[in-house]
């Protein structure tokens, strides 16, 4: 690897190294907190409402006391002396102390309904307006909530309440007068309480279930990536592979199958490297065996002066198989070095393709091989023109090598046949030959390089070449089952096409 090669790779690596800026532990804290405080919230917002009922209904209560004591009094001086009498007004509780009670409830005036009649029983303080009014009788928990809001975030402290509950006996009910300020202290004194009181749980729960996910998920998955990280700095150490643990829930699995992962690519890159050094081998050696037999060549050229008839029986087969060595050495090598291009795509007609590729093999009607070519009428195909013509001649020569390589049962009947057809949105050609078939051994390995060949002075590439080109496309070769003699098959689908661009093609033409 060069030197930039590997900066470039430093550099590609860097962010990922880094662990991020706000990762799993930070989210998992703050939404935690979020939660339980949102929690708190569906629990404060009530607990307020039933508070303020709570403490409404122990002022009516209290009042009720009140009511029993002062109204006892007023009838007992009734029953017992004629009203108006001294003895009579000796009973009446002092104003003080009305006064005092009346402080102590926070309430400015005490009355009972009776019939029709309305009897106030204790007055401090008559207020000139009423603001609100509250029948703790016949309230639900919705509007209670709904008043509770009201009372501790719009209300004024100097509003005045009538509370109505349920009355002394002999009574309809009691009416309480009261000013909001005390209400609305207690229920912020409450509300103040409250908060601080979730605030301490809310840090405790956060915590226990952090700590709790931190455990469980956060750092296990820590692991995980920080393996990950560090496998893909060299993935061709088998120290870094993970060791997993015996965990049996989703991550255990995680880590095993990752571990699983990382195997087979360490030993996946060990052996590709390892092709790669033996492809280096092979190329050199082969670069060296093609220079010595082209001396060979050379002087194999001076044995055809020699007169010697066995010599001169013997100069061309050596020459024959020097040149083909040659010719492999020479494909061999260029296979290793030369990286095909990305086609170069157009619509080709394939008729003309056709055509050259049957110059090319010089297949002319008093040729041996009889071409047939069926092509539909101005069948376009979008390819790259020279790399499909490659792939075409390949085909059609190894269909020849197949009809030659065979005693001639029939000469006049061997044909060699090309089709090309679409279908939809993909052009299918086909070469045909009515030579022996495809053995079973040349099947086996028959697109892979340097395997399929079973000719003598084959190099096995053409169809590993052929089907290179051919995926390249995003298409297909395969071998017809069930034809007489061989039968290839291509597909080469069109490139999808954006209408939206097509369009703007149309509008411009
Ligand atoms: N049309 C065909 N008929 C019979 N056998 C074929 C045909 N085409 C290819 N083969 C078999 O596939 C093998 C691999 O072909 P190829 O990859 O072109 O390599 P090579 O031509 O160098 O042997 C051939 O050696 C031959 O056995
Ligand atoms: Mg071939």
């Amino acid at each position: 690897m060069t030197q930039e090669q590997e900066q470039e790779k430093d550099q590609q690596q860097e962010p990922r190294a880094h662990a991020p800026r706000f990762g799993l532990s930070g989210k998992l804290l703050v939404l935690t907190i979020l939660f339980v405080m949102l929690a708190e919230i569906l629990i404060f917002i009530p607990s307020i409402a039933n508070f303020r009922l709570t403490w409404l209904s122990d002022r009516i209560a209290a009042a009720r006391t009140v009511a029993l004591v002062l109204n006892a009094k007023n009838d007992g001086a009734k029953g017992e002396d004629a009203p108006g009498t001294a003895e009579g007004d000796s009973f009446k509780l002092p104003d003080k102390v009305i006064e005092q009670i009346l402080d102590n409830l926070g309430a400015k005036t005490v009355a009972i309904k009776m019939g029709n009649q309305r009897k106030l029983l204790a007055v401090n303080d008559m207020p000139h307006e009423i603001h609100h009014d509250i029948d703790l009788r016949q309230t639900t928990m919705l509007h209670a909530v709904f008043r509770g809001m009201q009372t501790l975030l719009l209300d004024r402290d100097t509003d005045v309440m009538r509370v109505v509950g349920d009355g002394i006996p002999g009574s309809d009910f009691i009416e309480v007068l009261i000013s909001e300020g005390r209400l609305r202290a207690a229920m912020f004194r409450f509300a103040r309480n409250i908060l601080l009181l979730s605030l301490i749980i809310s840090a405790i729960t956060a915590t226990l279930v952090y700590l709790a996910l931190a455990y469980l998920f956060v750092r296990p998955m820590n692991r995980l990536t920080a393996n990950m990280v560090s496998f893909s700095g060299d993935p061709e150490n088998p120290t870094r592979i993970i060791a997993p643990s015996l965990r049996r829930d989703e991550l255990g699995i995680a880590e095993r199958e990752l571990a699983a992962m990382q195997r087979d690519l360490a030993s996946m890159l060990q052996q590709k490297s390892h092709l790669a050094s033996l492809g280096l081998a092979v190329s050199k050696i082969n670069h060296d065996l093609r220079n010595m037999l082209a001396s060979a060549q050379l002087f194999s050229d001076r044995l055809i002066n020699v007169p010697d008839p066995n010599v001169q029986r013997f100069a061309p087969k050596l020459m024959h198989s020097l040149e083909r060595a040659i010719a492999f050495c020479q494909s061999t090598l260029s296979y290793g070095q030369v990286k095909e291009p990305a086609p170069d795509r157009r619509a080709v007609l394939v008729e003309t393709l056709v055509i050259d590729v049957r110059d090319t093999l010089g297949l002319g009607p008093d040729a041996s091989v009889r071409f047939i070519a069926a092509v539909e009428r101005n069948l376009r195909v979008d390819a790259d023109p020279d790399q499909l013509f490659r792939v075409v001649l390949n085909l059609s020569r190894n269909a020849l090598q197949a009809m030659e390589g065979r005693a001639p049962i029939d000469p006049g009947r061997d044909q060699l046949r090309i089709t090309g057809q679409r279908e939809g949105a993909v052009v299918v050609i086909e070469v045909s030959d009515t030579g022996p078939g495809v053995s079973a051994k040349a099947r086996a390995h028959l697109f892979e390089a340097f395997q399929g060949s079973t000719r003598p002075g084959g190099s096995g590439l053409g169809l590993a070449i052929a089907a290179e080109l051919v995926r390249a496309h995003g298409g297909e070769i395969r071998l017809v089952d069930g034809t007489i003699g061989a039968t290839f098959r291509i597909i080469i689908p069109d490139r999808p096409v954006e209408i939206g661009a097509r369009r703007g093609e149309r509008a411009r033409a």
